[in-house]
């Protein structure tokens, strides 16, 4: 099938970066906030990344200007009517996640495909309760999104074959390399990261190291662009957290556990970069 118009869901910081690629990519796209400032904020996120790109010679003004007029914002869900495809990034909730496809379902034409961002929910249990479990996918982009270049394209148990070859070419339509990942906690990518960042906060709480060499360590030995600290208050130690949470509630395997003083440092409102303080302090 034919993709013209795509509708985001929330304007955060992946869906500011979905809407973005996908207008770059030329199509059609409504962006869709719950609240003005918010819209707003998400907005101005996208139109400073470009100007930085135009900056830094990364960005044309002509792909500057075509993105920014593809790209419209809201914050009437009425207005994703038209799209033909829709990525939902919000809030991790299942409860919520549930409500906005109801809503979305009873005013889309029936070809619309889902698809969902989450990056720890079960893609079959959002597609089940939607009115079109064949048309749902998912479909999980990597921060920062206009840099990474990876999608996972999750197939539920009851995504067509058509809706999975129409998300994986627009995947690739977007610039992006997409991955076939199955519908199990964490993906391919969070399934091996997760772990990863797990046990490097268990090891320093083990005395393997300080913060700043065990993240010099795997930044200069292994060439990774972050160390894992550095890395975690990127990510968001609350989302690290509720992601680990839900791949120990169903593999029950100790890898996935969260440990101990991630789980303080949350309660303590220490969420990495966003908040101000992490592992290190912004
Ligand atoms: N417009 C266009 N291009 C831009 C740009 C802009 N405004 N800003 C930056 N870029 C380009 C740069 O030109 C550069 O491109 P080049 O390599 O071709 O020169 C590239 O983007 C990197 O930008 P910078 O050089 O400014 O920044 P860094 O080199 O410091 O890289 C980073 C920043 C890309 C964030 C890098 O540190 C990185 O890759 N970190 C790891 C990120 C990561 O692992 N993300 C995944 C997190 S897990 C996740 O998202 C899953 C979820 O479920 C938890």
């Amino acid at each position: 099938m034919t993709i013209k118009t795509v509708g985001v869901l929330g304007c955060g910081l992946m869906g500011s970066g979905i809407a973005q690629v996908c207008a770059a990519a030329g199509y059609r796209t409504i962006v869709r906030e719950v609240e003005e400032p918010f819209l707003e904020k998400g907005m101005e996120r996208i139109r400073k990344f470009l100007r930085d790109g135009v900056e830094k010679g990364k960005v044309t003004a002509e792909a500057e200007g075509k993105t920014l007029q593809n790209l419209s914002g809201t914050t009437a869900l009425a207005e994703l009517e038209s799209s033909d495809l829709i990525i939902e990034a919000i809030i991790e909730n299942v409860e919520e996640k549930t409500k906005a496809f109801a809503a979305l379902d009873a005013i889309v034409r029936s070809h619309t495909i889902f698809c969902s961002n989450t990056s720890s929910l079960c893609i079959t249990e959002l597609a089940s309760k939607t009115k079109r479990p064949d048309r749902f996918a998912g479909l999980h982009f990597f921060n920062p999104v206009p840099i990474m270049k990876l999608v996972e394209v999750i197939r539920a148990l009851t995504t067509s074959d058509e809706t999975y070859q129409t998300v994986f070419s627009f995947a690739q339509s977007l610039g992006k390399e997409p991955i076939t990942a199955p519908d199990k906690p964490g993906f391919i990518v969070n399934r091996l990261l997760v772990p990863y960042l797990l046990d490097a906060i268990r090891s320093y709480e083990h005395g393997l190291g300080t913060i700043e060499d065990i993240d010099k360590g795997m930044k200069l030995g292994c060439g990774y662009p972050m160390g894992p600290f550095t890395l975690l208050d990127f990510v968001g130690l609350d989302t690290t957290y509720y992601i680990a949470n839900i791949m120990f509630e169903e593999y029950r395997e100790p890898a996935y556990a969260p440990p101990p003083l991630l789980k303080r440092m949350v309660l303590a409102g220490r969420m990495g970069k966003k908040s101000g303080q992490g592992f290190y302090k912004y």
